[in-house]
């Protein structure tokens, strides 16, 4: 069955008292999903612990299994990857499902380019919408030959190069997926594969490649961006991982208790890399009371616990430059904008429109129809905020949407009147166990 099938779970949130614990939230879902690929390429055995175990993740996990890994759960809730070794992935038998997940398929299209094999890939609604033309250009230059419904779509197959070509490659937008795709097929180069991102992404595929004994280096360029460049045909070794709380889940919680007047809710151990906690500069900004405590380097990647306090907010100008470092984010940023005082202007955010639902639409009719004006362009929002009184009483379309489906449940903690979601289901791709935590602190979701 190639169809994400689910039953449609209507969820409502409704104004709550404040918000008061301590709550550890999911594993973070872009390191999750690449220490099962790269514990897949080494030789040996990688133990992984803190692994989210949200449904994109267990769809690459899925896949890497169907290809030869060995993925396994153990009784105290850590998880083994016996890896197969660079170039050492075997033909599936069937189709890969990759669900809702971009991340999955655009690194697994990667990976597979290094392979000379063929694979079918498909995915969800939602995945079946989104570009894969970002990935196929690139890995089609390293030798990969690819079969797509029009507009470089799923389902798609893909033949990996016998040889893959090195490339030297500008990336002609800010994505993280289709770096890491690059230097991912670049491990089965003869040679030195180059991306060049003119501004910074998430970074979690070249640490962690440094981590397993992979050769990467990263200049930085006058830009702010960067050169990264990887060495062909390494040794991979296996290589134990510990795997932050995700910052991006952290985000909701943390708006909730920032907007419910008298919270205070401590997230404890959150992934501070740099390159994705652009929201909580923002909130700072707009006046949160946002610190953070018990900093540490865990498994190669920054953490802290992070203690938010409800408090008034005001709009600001979010810079554009920031949008990478918060680009999961703008959804639950845009709920934050509306409980401010005065306009919040976000610009340089058109890669939304290309994300699991065209966010800047999903979230712009969301916010209208509950009471917030809003005006968009191709790469822009202004948010107008209301200082506090947010009327509610909408439902919101979730288009299969994770982040549409828990940022409107967080407007209806703080809105006058509650706050549906058409669906709710998708959460369980990335946040399992959202509604039960966010009820666990004071909150008021549930189902319809
Ligand atoms: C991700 C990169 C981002 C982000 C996604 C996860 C990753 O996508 O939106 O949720 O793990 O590399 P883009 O590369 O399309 O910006």
């Amino acid at each position: 069955m190639l169809e994400r099938v689910h039953p449609v779970r209507p969820l409502r949130a409704s104004q709550s008292g404040k918000l008061i614990g301590t709550v550890r939230v999911p594993g973070d879902k872009s390191i999750s999903h690449r220490s099962i690929m790269l514990g897949s390429l080494a030789v040996g055995r990688t133990t992984i612990s803190g692994l989210l175990e949200g449904e994109d993740v267990l769809a690459t996990a899925a896949a890497f299994r169907a290809m030869g890994a060995k993925i396994e759960k153990h009784e105290d809730g850590t998880w083994t990857v016996d890896g197969v070794g660079l170039g050492g992935l075997a033909e599936p038998d069937d189709v890969l499902n990759m669900g809702n997940s971009g991340t999955s398929a655009r690194l697994i299209l990667g990976i597979l380019a290094g392979h000379p094999i063929t694979c079918f890939l498909t995915g969800d609604g939602s995945l079946r919408k989104r570009p894969m033309g970002r990935v196929i250009d690139p890995l089609g230059r390293m030798g990969a030959t690819f079969t797509s419904r029009d507009g470089g779509r799923l389902p798609l197959a893909v033949t990996g190069a016998e040889e893959v070509m090195p490339i030297d490659y500008e990336l002609p937008m800010a994505s993280a997926q289709v770096k890491s795709a690059i230097l991912l097929a670049g491990l089965n180069a003869r040679g030195q594969t180059t991306v060049i991102e003119n501004k910074p992404t998430r970074d979690h595929t070249e640490r962690m490649l440094t981590h397993f004994g992979g050769k990467i280096t990263v200049e930085p360029l006058d830009n702010g961006g960067n050169r990264i460049t990887v060495v062909g045909q390494p040794e991979l070794t296996a290589a134990d991982l510990v795997v932050p709380a995700d910052p991006s889940s952290a985000a909701f919680p943390a708006v909730a208790a920032a907007l419910v007047p008298g919270s205070e809710v401590t997230l404890p151990a959150v992934g501070m890399n740099e390159t994705r906690t652009g929201l909580f500069a923002t909130l700072q900004e707009m006046g949160a009371d946002v610190t953070f405590a018990n900093e540490a380097i865990e498994g190669g990647e920054p953490i802290a616990d992070i203690i938010v306090k409800g408090g008034k907010l005001k709009g600001i100008e979010v810079p554009a430059e920031r949008a990478p470092s918060m680009i999961d984010e703008y959804p639950v940023l845009a709920v934050a904008a509306a409980f401010a005082e005065g306009k919040t202007v976000m610009t340089g955010i058109g890669e939304l429109r290309v994300k699991e639902s065209d966010r800047l639409e999903a979230v712009a009719s969301g916010l209208r129809a509950n009471g917030i004006t809003v005006e968009t362009g191709d790469d822009w929002m202004i948010v107008h905020g209301t200082g506090g009184k947010i009327p509610g009483g909408g439902t919101v379309v979730t288009h299969l949407d994770h982040r549409i489906a828990m940022s409107f449940l967080v407007m209806g903690l703080v809105a006058e009147t509650p706050v549906t979601v058409d669906d709710g289901e998708p959460i369980e791709t990335s946040f399992p166990g959202f509604v039960e935590l966010i009820n666990g602190l004071g909150g008021k979701i549930a189902a319809t």
